[in-house]
């Protein structure tokens, strides 16, 4: 059995509580596994517990848009039947992966807008943004440069892989998105086969960095692939 978190992979050395924030999702999700439950169970699990620290940029500790609003996006995919659910853009939810995972259960993969918000009724309300993050979020428009370092920095998407003892496979990833965006902008995270895939055959990936250049790498390596497959 393995489990594998990131809580993103910025520059700067991560604080003492992202460690431990990332040490108990590593520990949670571990007894997931150890329990018999599924990969899923797992990634679920860790990737919730970061969502709920407050200290990454995914569920409570989320940036905003520019115009004030967090929308955020989260996907979840596994290996075995290729099944993948994702949410883009959720308001006002605490656990996007939980609604990612709800999402799984339809017939749908990707859901955004009202039947986002519809699947994810009932899950924890997201907290008021902190006086500070509004701040910031006012200091940042007026510093675009300065604050792509700072998302590089600082801000990280979560996300997590999982083994069972299956030899099932499973990842899951969410994220509030970049520190300066468009309201409605979506990254990587919550696109099945850039932010998140599974496959039993071939393996496991939750991503982090910036969507935008995430997505155009992934297309050049399919055009690569597909490239080599026809010189054959
Ligand atoms: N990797 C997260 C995002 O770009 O939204």
């Amino acid at each position: 059995m393995i489990l594998i978190v990131h809580g993103g992979a910025g520059q700067k050395k991560p604080s003492r509580a992202s460690l431990k924030s990332i040490e108990d999702a590593l520990m949670a999700g571990y007894e997931v596994l150890k329990r018999g439950d599924t990969a899923l169970d797992a990634v679920v699990r860790a990737v919730r517990i970061m969502e709920d620290s407050g200290h990454f940029n995914a569920g409570a500790g989320s940036v905003l848009q520019l115009d004030g609003v967090r929308r955020l996006d989260a996907s979840v995919m596994e290996g075995a039947a290729l099944q993948a659910g994702a949410v883009i853009g959720l308001e006002g939810i605490r656990n996007p992966i939980e609604a990612a995972r709800r999402v799984m259960e339809t017939q749908h993969v990707m859901l955004t807008n009202l039947g986002a918000q519809r699947i994810a009724k009932g899950l924890p309300p997201l907290p008021r943004p902190e006086e500070k993050t509004l701040a910031r979020l006012e200091r940042l428009k007026k510093k675009e440069n300065e604050t792509v370092q700072l998302y590089k920095e600082h801000f990280s998407t979560v996300g997590a892989v999982a083994l069972d003892r299956y030899g099932n496979l499973a990842a899951g990833t969410s994220t509030g998105g970049t520190q300066i965006m468009l309201p409605g902008r979506v990254g990587d995270s919550p696109v099945i086969g850039a932010g998140t895939y599974a496959e039993n055959a071939t393996g496991a990936v939750s991503c982090t960095g910036t969507g935008e250049h995430i997505i155009r790498l992934v297309l050049d390596s399919v055009k690569s692939s597909m490239k080599q497959r026809m010189d054959l």
